[in-house]
């Protein structure tokens, strides 16, 4: 038994009010987890988020011998001075993705790390040669043997490097920004992204002394030296896009005056305009949005339908396209989704075709979507976290009750999605099945 998520459908109808609150970024918490290995003294973070991806970082950090306090439930206090092992646990690194992240500033610091290759949410082949190639750039020899990497810096440490990515990826420019900021002399980073979550960690690093500059652009340039000292400033996360960006989706199909707040609009910029270019009625504000509909019943030939595609920062964001695919289904004409980044992205369309939805495979990037069609409840399977809450809202959306599975998938990313979502309405109960 294990827990899943019983929800009792809208059949269309916009009945959601009342007020949700964004919680701290989950991918800007997760590199900020990493910081602890360039400073000198104790890291303070605030507004983490209790996920469970951010517990099993602790339960990483802990086994590497960093000291993890915490004081509240969202507030860290890291210190890196006791580490004894540079060795990423195989049993947590291959449940998530992001244990990539600390590779490069366990390197910088103490010269060693061992990995195995990195596991997480199934959206494609996912690989690690950008950062296999970087290491080597900054003067490291990588050795693979029994399923594990061993990378060893050179006896004085990494070297600055000039790193062009092939691939705009984020967690390989976190991860050479950081080990960079602990190299000896100049590394040049080129075709970094832009995500805000990169900003505000470059950001985070300057004000603590790191010498960086061209934070925002394609192009970092980093002159590395000795560890940091944070001196009890604390870096506090920035609000979650992605939950913002979920959280406006969920409101345009079900909600009839629905307010989104600690949010940053900005960093949604993109999906607000799909939406608006689409008819949803949309209210922002500095830290909060608000979407009302004056139509309390289904919204067919009231939405219409725009084709989209996924793209970096500040593009239409790959882990809100499962979500914007079920509103897709409810709005009216054929649409596109081309998905850009991952090729192992649309893997939950066969759940929503069962549920009624008229959808077309075109090959591994896209999918036709034909809008207007009612969906029934019925179990679902969720295979990641972004797919399993595009499974809720569709859940929402539907005629009848509909069982998600795998809730901890969703737990990977939502914190207690389900009391969050009762708050505004839904009818959405935690149960084991
Ligand atoms: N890529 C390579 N080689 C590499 C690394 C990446 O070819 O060595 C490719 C990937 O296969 C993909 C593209 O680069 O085609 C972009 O992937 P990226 O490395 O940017 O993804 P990521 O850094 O692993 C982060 C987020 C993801 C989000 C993507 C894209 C974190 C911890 N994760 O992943 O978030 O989808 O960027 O924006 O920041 C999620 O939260 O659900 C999630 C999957």
């Amino acid at each position: 038994m294990a827990d899943a998520f019983l929800i009792k459908g809208l059949d269309g109808a916009k009945t959601l009010s009342g007020i949700i609150a964004v919680n701290g970024s989950k991918n800007a918490a997760l590199p900020a987890l990493a910081l602890p290995f360039l400073f000198s003294d104790t890291v303070i973070l605030e507004n983490v988020p209790a996920l469970e991806d951010i517990h099993r970082v602790e339960e990483l950090l802990q086994s590497l011998g960093v000291l993890c306090k915490k004081q509240k439930p969202n507030r860290y206090e890291l210190t890196a001075q006791n580490v004894c092992n540079t060795t990423l646990s195989p049993d947590i690194a291959k449940r998530l993705r992001a244990s990539i992240l600390f590779t490069g500033p366990l390197l910088a610091r103490f010269g060693r790390v061992s990995f195995p290759h990195p596991g997480g949410c199934v959206i494609g082949e996912r690989p690690i040669d950008l950062f296999m190639e970087g290491f080597e750039k900054m003067g490291a020899r990588v050795n693979e043997k029994n399923g594990m990497y061993d990378v060893i810096a050179p006896k004085n440490g990494l070297r600055g490097a000039d790193i062009f990515f092939r691939t705009q990826s984020v967690t390989a420019a976190e991860t050479f920004l950081m080990a960079a900021v602990l190299a000896r002399g100049k590394t040049i980073l080129r075709n970094v992204p832009v995500e805000p979550e990169i900003g505000e960690l470059v950001s985070f690093l300057q004000s603590r002394g790191a010498r960086i500059s061209g934070a925002e652009t394609h192009r970092l340039e980093i002159i590395g030296g000795e560890p940091l000292s944070a001196d009890g400033v604390a870096y506090s996360i920035i609000p979650d896009r992605i939950e913002t960006g979920s959280f406006l989706i969920l409101s345009a199909l079900a909600g009839k005056k629905v307010t989104i707040t600690r949010c940053n609009p900005e960093h949604v910029g993109s999906v607000i305009a799909h939406l608006r270019s689409s008819g949803v009625n949309l209210l922002v504000d500095e830290d909060t949005i608000t979407i009302t509909s004056s139509r309390a019943k289904r919204m067919q030939s009231f939405y219409k339908s725009i084709s989209m595609k996924t793209h970096e920062y500040p593009g239409f964001p790959t882990d809100l396209q499962a979500p914007m695919a079920v509103f897709l289904t409810q709005a009216d004409g054929e649409a596109l989704i081309f998905e850009t980044i991952f090729e192992g992205r649309l893997g939950y369309v066969p759940e929503l075709v069962r549920m009624g939805a008229k959808i077309q495979d075109m090959g591994p990037h896209k999918i036709f979507i034909q809008g207007g069609t009612p969906l029934r409840g019925r179990e679902l399977e969720s295979p990641d976290l972004r797919a399993g809450l595009a499974f809720i809202i569709a859940a929402l959306v539907a005629k009848g009750e509909s069982i998600v599975h795998n809730a901890y998938s969703i737990d990977r990313g939502y914190e207690q999605i389900e009391k969050r979502l009762q708050k505004i309405g839904v009818s959405i109960k935690r149960i084991s099945a």
